[in-house]
């Protein structure tokens, strides 16, 4: 009798991936809403023998997880960012570690507007005051924001998805400024070609001169709270920061103290830090008319979701069957 492999899934994906997986190995999927800890991750590939491990970015993958199982040769995420994976660790191992790249762009674009447009003009701020009772009469300056359209807009990071943020801005009438460890002369000829003048400045130049900074970067050494106190105070006062990338690029006090002191004027986040953001924490005291916090909602569209799990079952199948993975994370 041949052995059928099996698979673990340490969260509920979406059945279309799932489906897949279980037309050819045993599926072991963990149903309960939080995330497991690292020795329940340990103890049921050990205890399955598992051939392949599905996890989420809350999972923290690291050597001694990849050692639960002496048969386990995928990891596949179901997430592009895979910082909470020791890929070295895997190179080590002969284990194939696979992600969901490109399929998010436009979704986590889209979202990324969202918090823009709802920071400038202060749609949260607004509903919550229309449901607390307090729209009494029209009012001339009443929840008065600022202006989208003609601001400038800066690009930290202009890969996949700040390239797709920054594409937005033709309807807007926007001038884009970006930054990064290098010039990207092709990105700049994609957003040309919708009539987007992107400029590449330094990081010193792009904080003095956008009215929103929008942060498109992966967690790295090098970005790790690439946003600290002297960024936000060269900020302006009135502008926006947007983060839809990791909460740990920004540093989340000198963000409060910002947001306190009136070093910038509003804050968007979808990924915070810590994550998730607990309801007590101080930082959601600027909570609606300062800061606007959605809970790491970037992919979040059911199309997307349904993509991200088809990517991360061909992963595994790769993975089992000994071929290169459509998505590999390992360069
Ligand atoms: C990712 O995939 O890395 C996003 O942060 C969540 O979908």
């Amino acid at each position: 009798m041949t052995h059928t492999p099996t698979v673990y899934v340490t969260r509920e994906i979406p059945e279309v991936g799932l489906e897949t997986l279980r037309e050819r190995y045993e599926v072991v999927v963990r149903t309960e809403k939080l995330p497991p800890d690292q020795a329940e991750v340990r103890a049921r590939l050990r205890k399955l023998d598992a051939d392949g491990l599905v996890c989420l970015l809350s999972d923290d993958v690291d050597g001694d997880v990849l050692d639960a199982s002496p048969d386990l040769s995928v990891v596949s995420t179901f997430s592009v960012g895979y910082d909470h994976i020791d890929l070295a660790a895997a190179a080590e191992r002969g284990i194939a570690v696979g992600h969901t790249p490109g399929v998010l762009t436009e979704t986590t674009a889209d979202l990324t507007w969202a918090l823009l447009l709802s920071c400038a003009r202060r749609t949260v701020e607004a509903h919550a005051y229309v449901e607390a009772g307090e729209w009494e009469v029209w009012g001339p300056t009443l929840l008065t924001g600022a202006d989208v359209h003609g601001s400038t807009l800066g690009i930290v990071g202009l890969g996949k998805i700040g390239t797709a943020v920054a594409r937005r801005t033709a309807g807007f009438g926007m001038d884009v400024v970006y930054t990064g460890p290098n010039r990207k002369p092709g990105r700049e000829a994609e957003l040309g070609d919708v009539g987007v003048d992107a400029t590449y400045v330094d990081r010193d130049r792009l904080l003095v001169d956008s009215d929103v900074v929008s942060l498109h970067v992966p967690l790295t050494q090098a970005t790790e709270e690439w946003i600290g106190e002297a960024e936000l105070r060269r900020m302006d006062d009135d502008a926006i920061l947007l983060n839809t990338s990791r909460g740990g690029v920004v540093d989340t006090d000198a963000l409060d103290t910002a947001l306190e002191r009136g070093w910038i004027g509003r804050a968007g986040l979808d990924v915070t830090d810590p994550e998730p953001l607990p309801a007590e924490h101080p930082l959601l005291r600027h909570a609606p008319e300062r800061l606007v916090v959605t809970p790491h909602v970037g992919s979040a569209s059911v199309g997307t979701r349904d993509r991200m799990a088809e990517m991360a079952a061909a992963n595994v199948e790769a993975g089992i069957e000994g071929r290169e993975l459509p998505h590999s994370a390992l360069r």
